[in-house]
């Protein structure tokens, strides 16, 4: 064995229960069902309750990942949480996490990929374990972009949902397990198209950000959906070539969720059949950092993931940002009992 590897061997996920359907969006804004549903295949999404925030869904789901099994959070090392939402700017969420876990012997940061966030955070954390200096990582996919919409703009309110996906990452038990490869991507000169301009340095919180509503989220749809739908397969394809695989090998896609139609192009660029794509965009839109955790979380509890599998994970967001990673499912991945 060249190298050791990282390796998922835990996954879960936590969706608030606050139902947001298409109806209920289009009693505050102008907006209909009819119109989500054609142009971003999103049917409903999930709010949190005023009570919660981002690190409490963060919890829920790492408690969701050690369900049936002995969690000893001592253990973790490190705590990476990718988020544009995070409770507050400082300290970090992860500081709030670890707190909450009883993780103390963890130490930890946040990490701002937007939609990449995660897979930013996942290859990060690897390196860690790749260096042999961490044992056990946790890495959370979490956000509450209910927090920073805003519900007077229709282009934009209707498209994010809140939710959240952790991983446990550890060092493989197989050289030909774990985490393959990746590819991770920036271009800022797409800063533009898709950005929160009010609350920091720039434009710190003052009466004028907030009635020129700088707080929330602003996009340029039309380029955004332009460059997702090229960098996403290309990078896909990209990473399958340089590790001599077709998408005939490929198990599971698990793509960033932002708008169906972005996933199907991409689904047929590479030639893949739909058993092969994990979709849930139709229930939880885009929860921006989770949304690939949280893919991978729903498809291993209902069954869709098994050892040996290979998995072809692929994002694109703010920054811009955008990335793939491959992986082989190994032992670690199974519930025990199973191994
Ligand atoms: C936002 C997005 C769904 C808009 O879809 P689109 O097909 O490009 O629609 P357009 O922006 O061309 O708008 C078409 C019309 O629908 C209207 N419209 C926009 N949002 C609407 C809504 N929620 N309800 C009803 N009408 C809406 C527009 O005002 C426009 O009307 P007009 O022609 O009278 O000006 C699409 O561009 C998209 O998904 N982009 C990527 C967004 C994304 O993924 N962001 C996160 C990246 S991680």
């Amino acid at each position: 064995m060249d190298k050791v590897r990282a390796q998922i061997s835990a996954v879960g996920m936590y969706m608030p229960e606050q139902h947001i359907s298409n109806h209920d969006l289009s009693e505050v804004v102008n907006t209909s069902d009819e119109w989500i549903r054609e142009r971003t295949g999103i049917g409903e999404r999930r709010f949190v309750s005023d009570k919660e925030a981002n690190s409490d869904l963060s919890v829920k789901a790492i408690q969701n990942a050690f369900e049936g099994r002995d969690f000893h959070p001592e253990e973790i090392d490190l705590i990476i949480v990718a988020t544009v939402t995070p409770d507050m700017m400082f300290p970090s969420t992860a500081c709030i996490i670890q707190e909450k876990i009883k993780a103390k012997n963890a130490w930890g940061f946040d990490l701002s990929g937007a939609c990449s966030g995660f897979l930013y955070a996942l290859t990060t954390a690897a390196q860690f374990i790749q260096s042999g200096t961490h044992k056990k990582i946790l890495v959370v996919g979490t956000d509450v972009m209910s927090s920073i919409l805003n519900f007077e703009d229709r282009t934009t309110c209707v498209l994010f949902g809140d939710g959240a996906g952790a991983v446990l990452l550890e060092p493989a038990q197989k050289d030909d397990e774990g985490i393959l490869d990746f590819i991770l991507r920036s271009d800022g000169s797409g800063g533009k198209f898709l950005y929160m301009p009010g609350g920091g340095s720039l434009h710190p919180a003052s009466h004028e950000t907030i009635d020129q509503k700088m707080h929330y989220v602003h996009q340029d749809g039309r380029n955004v959906f332009k460059f997702a739908v090229k960098l996403m397969s290309q990078v896909s394809r990209e990473i399958l070539e340089r590790n001599g695989y077709s998408t005939k090998d490929v198990s599971l896609f698990i793509p960033h969720q932002a708008n169906m139609r972005i996933i199907r192009s991409s689904v047929e660029r590479l030639k893949l059949s739909p058993e092969q794509v994990v979709i849930n965009i139709d229930r939880y839109a885009n929860t921006t950092a989770a949304t690939i955790p949280i893919g991978l979380a729903e498809a291993f509890q209902q069954g869709r993931i098994k050892k040996g599998d290979l998995l072809l994970m692929a994002s694109f967001g703010a920054g811009f940002t955008w990335g793939s990673l491959l992986l082989r499912w190994g032992d670690l991945g199974q519930p025990p009992g199973d191994q």
